[in-house]
């Protein structure tokens, strides 16, 4: 390069050295959208399939593949497939199950506003008959499925936003009857607590936006599945696109790492405020699955086998509607009235006009999202801090709260 020009030194200038001879120990980001290999006959035999390695960011890049490794373990899965976010993972997911014109999905009614947006709209609009579901209601979900026969049945592990839980080993086996897919969309439990694929689900599906990341700076999303299906998303993925970028899969595999550590924390923080909210005057209901109360509450302590039961509560404020929601999240003052989940920091919502917006508000009426109802992400700070905010908030509104 030395009798070069300064425009092609400048161009190539640094860059392909020599391969490193020793093991970075921590995955670098692989920035880069092409690869070299020793020579053609090489490079033919990776877009053959017949060499391992990488041939564009699409196809794979190696970034994206220690994250989807790393899951892949997490989730005691054969494989796991990146994407660029929950929404781009349940799309694939639902795709790969074979839902086409003339097939049919049972879902559980309250899944993610988005999620039932997705099936509602675009999937209908495709031609695939979408049938809800009380997931809870085992004989309701069998009685769908068979008039159904549907192609994939899907549910939430712990639901967004009133934390029903769903009996997976059962549904998987009701899916088995009609030779459905089952599609377990895990974001709230995390492998910590549950890892759908080992009671029968054929896909975990993960907003990992939210607790796998955890810290609120990177949209991701991912599904765990077996090696065949694997195989099958990322031919899907080479023509729908939605990969992952390098730099986000870093950082989503940063904040895995200390994925149990949070979830042990957050599990212990949301039991002790669920408990308190419990004891609100100003409180109409708490869902929560750590309460014995909770109508899953039994089947949740099973499931998760001790672990405790999330970082997700919701609650009703007694009487309240859309104003006095509003005025309780704006006199908070450490609590984040911010529109995610699963984060360090603890954060509420209000499902009606946010996460659950896209449906009618019958729709939202007849799953259970009331106006009174906000949703809390309970996060890592110290628990009673957590409950000192709340309880001056609602102090500030006009409500009175208790201590002890
Ligand atoms: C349970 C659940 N699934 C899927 C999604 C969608 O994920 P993303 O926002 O990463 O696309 C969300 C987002 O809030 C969610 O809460």
């Amino acid at each position: 390069m030395k009798d070069k020009s300064i425009f092609t030194q400048a161009v190539h200038a640094g860059e392909r050295g020599p391969r490193p001879d020793f093991t970075a120990v921590s995955t670098p980001i692989y920035q880069s959208v092409g690869y070299l290999y020793d020579d053609m006959a090489d490079l033919d035999s990776v877009f053959g399939g017949t060499r391992e390695g990488y041939v564009y960011p699409r196809y794979g890049s190696p970034t994206v593949t220690a994250f989807e490794r790393a899951v892949a373990l997490l989730e005691g899965a054969k494989d796991a497939v990146a994407f660029a976010s929950g929404m781009g993972a349940i799309h694939a997911a639902l795709t790969g199950t074979g839902l086409r014109p003339g097939a049919a999905v049972v879902a559980a009614a309250d899944v993610y506003g988005a999620t039932y947006a997705l099936l509602e709209r675009m999937f209908t609009a495709l031609g695939v008959r979408v049938r809800t579901v009380d997931i809870t209601d085992l004989d309701h979900v069998a009685r769908a499925v068979a008039e159904e026969r549907p192609a994939a049945l899907l549910c939430e592990i712990v639901s967004n936003p009133l934390l029903k839980v769903a009996d997976v080993p059962a549904l998987a086996e009701i899916a088995r009857s009609v030779g459905a897919s089952l599609l377990v969309d895990s974001t709230f439990a995390t492998p910590y607590l549950f890892r759908p694929l080992e009671q029968g689900a054929d896909y975990a599906v993960h907003s990992a936006t939210k607790y796998l990341n955890g810290h609120g700076d990177v949209l991701v999303g991912v599904v765990a599945c077996s090696a065949e299906r694997g195989r099958d998303l990322r031919e899907r993925q080479k023509l729908l696109g939605a990969n992952l970028g390098p730099q986000q899969a870093w950082l989503a595999l940063r904040g895995l790492k200390t994925l149990p550590l949070r979830m042990r924390q957050h599990c212990a923080n949301a039991q002790i405020v669920a408990e308190w909210l419990a004891r609100q005057p100003a409180i109409a209901a708490v869902h929560y699955p750590g309460l014995a109360g909770h109508p899953q509450h039994a089947l949740a302590d099973r499931l998760f086998e001790g672990r405790g039961f999330g970082g997700m509560v919701s609650f009703e404020l007694k009487g309240a509607g859309q104003a006095e929601v509003f005025a309780f999240m704006e006199a908070l003052q450490m609590v984040l009235p911010a529109t995610t989940l699963g984060d360090i920091y603890s954060l509420v919502l209000y499902p009606a006009h946010s996460s659950h917006r896209q449906l009618d508000p019958e729709v939202r009426a007849a799953i259970g999202i009331s106006n009174g109802l906000v949703r809390l992400s309970v996060g890592l700070e110290e628990a009673e801090d957590i409950i000192a905010d709340l309880a001056q908030a609602l102090g500030r509104v006009g409500y009175d709260s208790q201590s002890g």
